[in-house]
């Protein structure tokens, strides 16, 4: 296996969009500091999400929902400082977005640390939310599907979507969330069917994790790609690392790969 980085085309928020008329796959991963985002970017992923998984992978908490925009702004000062050409999107934390303010307080503090987009957790009812957003300037990822800061209201870390009723809502949902200005949609932890319909119905790309092969975009957590996290891992996560002999890079310059190559998620790593 090579480890030649992927040459790499300057990345702005639009790029993404070409990318997917083009039918061409793109690669998200998370970094959290200014040597991972050096090595993430290097081996040619063209998105970098500072995600509030930090919460579990650096803090060790149990869910997302402890870590503060002030945890956050941190990490994004220090990945922007190692990043190398990626497209730097950010978590907006577990209740950071609850009113006009806040939302854009809280981005405004993050933008100014590098970030340029901010993702919010949430369907139709972030439409106003991603509205005053973009009229602000400031890009947009919605996160739909698994939401894990609100993990205690679904019960747990579940596929989302299975109910037929339910799939229906969320392609209605995911089109609002594109009318309101939504420049990417991220999709977690639903049938591979309904990942497909979504991509197929949307304009704006889609980034997948546990959403099947047929989204626009993969991402997955640095830490589940290399094995790191303790405990048993979710079907969607794949080991990069394991039996790589290239080490860190060598293992995302694969992830890379078979992401652009359409070979990874492969079907074990998907939900029917
Ligand atoms: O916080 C995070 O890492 C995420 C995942 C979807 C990648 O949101």
């Amino acid at each position: 296996m090579s480890t030649q980085a992927v040459p790499r085309k300057s990345i702005n928020v639009k790029t993404f969009m070409k990318m997917k008329q083009a039918g061409e796959k793109f690669a998200s991963l998370t970094a959290y500091d200014y040597c991972t985002a050096h090595v993430v970017s290097s081996a040619g992923v063209e998105v970098i999400l500072v995600g509030d998984s930090l919460g579990m992978v650096i803090q060790g908490h149990d869910s997302s929902l402890p870590v503060t925009v002030e945890d956050v702004a941190y990490h994004m000062g220090c990945v922007k400082r190692g990043n190398q050409g990626a497209f730097l999107m950010v978590d907006l934390p577990f209740m950071s977005y609850y009113s006009d303010l806040k939302t854009l307080e809280n981005s405004a503090i993050l933008m100014r640390e590098g970030a340029q987009m901010v993702k919010l957790e949430g369907g139709a009812w972030l439409a106003d939310s991603t509205r005053l957003l973009v009229q602000h300037g400031i890009p947009v990822c919605a996160h739909m599907g698994l939401t894990p800061q609100s993990v205690n209201h679904l019960g747990g870390y579940r596929v989302q979507g299975r109910d037929p009723q339910k799939a229906k809502e969320m392609v209605e949902e995911a089109l609002v969330l594109q009318d309101a200005g939504a420049s990417i949609l991220l999709l977690e932890c639903v049938p591979t069917e309904l990942g497909r319909a979504i991509t197929e119905k949307l304009e704006i790309p889609v980034i997948g994790i546990g959403a099947g092969p047929h989204t626009d975009g993969q991402i997955m957590v640095l830490h589940d790609m290399l094995g790191l996290y303790p405990g048993k891992p979710a079907k969607f996560v794949k080991n990069f690392l394991a039996g790589n002999s290239e080490g860190v890079q060598g293992a995302i310059i694969e992830y890379v790969k078979a992401v652009k190559a359409g070979t990874f998620p492969a079907p074990e790593h998907c939900y029917t």
